[in-house]
């Protein structure tokens, strides 16, 4: 990578961009975001605003950089915030790369992307990666599975909830496999992938598959907790994860994402590409895990604007 040369990253003040950017300055590139947030004071990350509603400001952030690395996707519909707005938002930042002159976009999806899919999350998913293919853009897709690392909501408010309660529930039998990879893990493979030129998709996946109830089991033996496991109907684990929701003030889970999680979508059939062993990273770091309840409200919902 030439010394300085521009890279866009979305969500680089969030959880998976903020790894890529790391990476990518750590290499003596520039980076930029475009955002929502003013970032924080002293940032190496230039920042630009996330201004889908004007391409033409988009495409003057996007000038003069090389790669565009893509994280921006919602989890969840509030409010105006849908996943058919984060599909067409996505069309509209590959557009404004296009324009801007922008060679390549590394694109990080989700295993099991499809335009097919009955899930709005890997549908919305799948209809943004067929836009990619169709644009002018060198591109690499990135499909991850579940996303472990320090900032990572899922897995933290797993070990919150062993934290907290005697019983853990587990949608229907728990036999559904999980292939969990790590963040650093998925940011080494983004910015590889970015050094790259021809086109690629690729699963960023871990070495190692559980069942969703081993997964639970693991993080419990790592935190010296031993929880009841309870399996409930994904109809009445859904009506605990609203109770909760209520007390935390936030979307614990979707339906969609239990019905996601139990299709055992968050696997792949392709050599694992991530090395870190979960069970490595929990002996590091199960001691910090789940102290506090990480909010995605908070997080991406409340704080900053709702984007259209
Ligand atoms: N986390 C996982 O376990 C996992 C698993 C598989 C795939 N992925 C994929 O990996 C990518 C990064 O995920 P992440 O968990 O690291 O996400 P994140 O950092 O929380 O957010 C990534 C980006 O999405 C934008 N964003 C998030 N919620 C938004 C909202 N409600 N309204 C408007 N913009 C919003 C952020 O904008 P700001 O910069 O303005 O905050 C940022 O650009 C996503 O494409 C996701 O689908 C994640």
């Amino acid at each position: 990578m030439p010394e300085q040369s521009l890279n866009i990253v979305t969500g680089a003040f969030g959880y998976t961009g903020r790894h890529i950017a790391a990476r990518l300055l750590a290499k003596g590139a520039r980076v930029r975001t475009i955002t929502r947030r003013p970032g924080p004071a002293g940032s190496r990350i230039e920042a630009a605003p996330m201004s889908f509603d004007d391409p033409d400001a988009l495409r003057r952030s996007l000038e003069g950089a090389s790669t565009l690395y893509n994280t921006y996707w919602i989890r969840f519909e509030k409010g105006p915030v849908t996943f058919q707005a984060a599909v067409e938002n996505t069309k509209i930042l590959v557009k404004a790369a296009e324009s801007a002159g922008v060679e390549r976009i590394v694109h990080v999806s989700i295993t099991n992307a499809s335009a097919d899919s009955p899930l709005p999350y890997f549908k919305g998913k799948g209809f943004v990666e067929q836009a990619i293919r169709d644009s002018r853009l060198s591109y690499a897709i990135i499909r991850p599975t579940l996303v472990f690392g320090s900032e990572d909501v899922l897995l933290n408010n797993i070990a919150w909830a062993i934290r907290r309660f005697p019983i853990f529930p587990i949608f229907g039998d728990g036999a559904y496999p999980v292939q969990p990879v790590f963040v650093g893990d998925v940011a080494d493979i983004a910015v590889n992938a970015g050094a790259g030129s021809g086109n690629a998709v690729l699963d960023a996946v871990g070495p190692d598959e559980y069942s969703f109830e081993e997964l639970a089991r693991l993080v419990a033996l790592f935190m010296g907790r031993r929880p009841k496991v309870l399996h409930v109907s994904p109809r009445i684990g859904f009506a605990l994860t609203k109770l909760v929701g209520y007390a935390v003030r936030d979307v614990v889970l979707t339906r969609s994402e239990i019905d996601g999680l139990m299709a055992g979508l968050l696997v792949s059939r392709s050599e694992p590409a991530g090395a870190t062993r979960l069970s490595e990273w929990l002996a590091e770091n199960a001691k910090t895990l789940g102290r506090s309840y990480v909010s995605e409200l908070r997080r991406n919902y409340r704080g900053g604007r709702y984007m259209k």
